[in-house]
């Protein structure tokens, strides 16, 4: 068996992964329906090193495991679903394994996107990646293709990168943001922060209106084009290496 990950009870590893209660967990393995290296493993009580390479080796049911705590993905995020994990309407936690929905420790989104925003949205179930991710001190980028309703009128760029904006009902003004103009009526913006809806308060700050918003690199990481909206994929240490450069 490789070592190197912490030691959990079949069972709680299990239980903690969604599989079923511990109890629901002990009578899987009895049944023989937990397979490690070839070998059925009968006994929940045993202590199984949790390394990443486990849902390479261990089978349940005859499926691979899913990947074990420490799971960090991207997903497409559609148009009309919520990062929330208790609003109503569609969440994007539906478009998850159901399993994955009962992990603990949580799968949670690294900040938010709104309803109506499209694009990369990481989740992970690591709270200290997800800090080091979203705190504005790690000045993370994060692109947005922002589309307008009106044409810009041409002092945009230099009133976002000024340092200087103050949002409505604020009084701590946004960190510089660049702007690169596409067209009259598009660009790019790059925030290193990640206020409530600041986006579209940014341009509603300079007299315009966001009719779409779609993000699509964070960090150095950008959102695949075979990556179809609803659609996700699991991060590897050579992908979160271009969210988060190595300290
Ligand atoms: N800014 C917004 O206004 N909305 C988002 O979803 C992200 C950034």
């Amino acid at each position: 068996m490789s070592k190197g990950g912490p030691m959990l009870r079949l069972d709680r590893l299990l239980a903690n992964m969604g599989y079923g209660s511990r109890r629901e967990v002990q009578q899987m393995a009895r049944a023989g329906l937990v397979v490690l290296d070839g070998e059925i493993i009968e006994d929940a009580e045993q202590r199984i090193a949790v390394t990443p390479d486990l849902s390479g080796r261990m089978r349940i049911k005859g499926k691979p495991l899913d990947p074990p705590p420490g799971l960090t993905l991207m997903l497409h995020k559609p148009l009309g679903v919520t990062c929330s994990h208790k609003e109503a309407g569609p969440l994007v936690y539906s478009l998850l394994p159901d399993r994955w929905r009962r992990r603990d420790p949580a799968l949670s989104t690294v900040g938010r996107l709104d309803k109506e925003t499209s694009g990369l949205l990481l989740l992970t179930d690591d709270g200290g990646l997800l800090h080091r991710i979203i705190s504005p001190r790690a000045h993370v980028q994060k692109r947005y293709h922002v589309t307008l309703d009106r044409p810009l009128r041409g002092d945009e760029g230099a009133v976002f990168a000024s340092g200087t904006l103050l949002l409505e009902g604020e009084d701590k003004p946004l960190l510089p943001v660049q702007m690169e103009v596409l067209s009259s009526t598009s660009a790019y913006v790059i925030l290193t922060e990640g206020r409530y809806h600041q986006v579209r308060r940014m341009f509603a700050a300079v007299g315009n209106h966001v009719t779409a918003l779609h993000r699509d690199r964070v960090g150095d990481l950008a959102l695949p084009d075979d990556l179809a909206p609803g659609q996700y994929r699991i991060l590897g240490d050579a992908d979160l290496a271009l969210v988060l450069p190595p300290r």
